[in-house]
């Protein structure tokens, strides 16, 4: 089955790898994910973004782990979209659930930081998931919807080019335990009919929807292969070239 947005996978590398070493990892990836179709995304922490903003070309972007949701001032130890911007990073990844849960204030944030985000041109790498107990319950769904109510109730206007949602079950982030492929389908599908009922069908048509937690060269395939899984937010097997690369490669024989 074709694909019908283009693929976007996304190396979350977190507080890895040291500046010395990022280029050459990033180039070792480069060259081998070139040619496949699809859209690169690599967010190495932020001091590693000026070493590599040479990198970034049309279809390898830098992305960044998190951005602050004031505009400049007074905030010692933050970085702004336009810092992000002005070393060529495209991308930025919000809410991740391992910032959630070190930092309470994050939830109020977001709204904020994806205002920021769309108004300067920086594209968002928007994370939802449940833990594990909302799973047992039975209640992912809701659980998502509600993270995506309370994250973007104010906008107006959804684009699809500058928002991606990344869906990253909590329970299967770091722990070796993946979504099933149809465990991940249903709930992208549950978060494109949502964008559909706020913002039109062809916003919803148009947005990528990554799964994220445990991806591996083993499980790509699979779960690249569904209708609503546009693409992956990859992390501790995005420090490894040989394993990012099969995984960015699984889309290939069917975009
Ligand atoms: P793992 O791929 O290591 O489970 O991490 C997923 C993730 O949190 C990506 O943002």
């Amino acid at each position: 089955m074709k694909k019908l947005r283009k693929p976007l996978v996304v190396a979350n590398w977190k507080m890895n790898i040291l500046p010395s070493k990022a280029c050459q990892l990033a180039e070792e990836i480069k060259n081998r994910t070139n040619n496949t179709g699809i859209d690169i995304v690599i967010a190495p922490p932020y001091t590693h973004l000026a070493l590599m903003s040479h990198l970034s070309s049309a279809d390898f972007s830098l992305g960044a782990q998190n951005v602050h949701s004031e505009v400049s001032g007074a905030f010692t130890g933050s970085i702004s979209v336009d810092m992000l911007k002005d070393l060529q990073v495209q991308y930025v990844i919000l809410g991740h659930s391992e910032r959630r849960e070190s930092n309470i204030n994050e939830n109020i944030f977001l709204e904020k930081k994806i205002d920021n985000c769309l108004r300067g041109k920086l594209n968002i790498i928007y994370c939802c998931g449940e833990s594990l107990e909302v799973r047992q319950r039975n209640e992912e769904k809701e659980f998502v919807i509600s993270q995506l109510e309370d994250s973007f109730s104010k906008l107006k206007v959804w684009s699809p080019q500058q928002i991606v949602i990344a869906y990253e079950p909590i329970w299967a982030i770091g722990t070796g335990l993946t979504a099933s492929a149809e465990q991940a389908d249903v709930i992208h599908l549950c978060i494109r009919n949502w964008i559909a009922d706020q913002f039109g069908d062809q916003s919803a048509h148009q947005t990528r929807i990554l799964y994220g937690g445990s991806v591996k060269s083993s499980n790509a395939h699979e779960l690249a292969s569904k209708e609503n899984i546009d693409g992956f937010l990859v992390g501790g097997a995005s420090l490894n070239v040989e394993e990012f690369s099969v995984i960015a490669h699984a889309f290939n024989h069917i975009i």
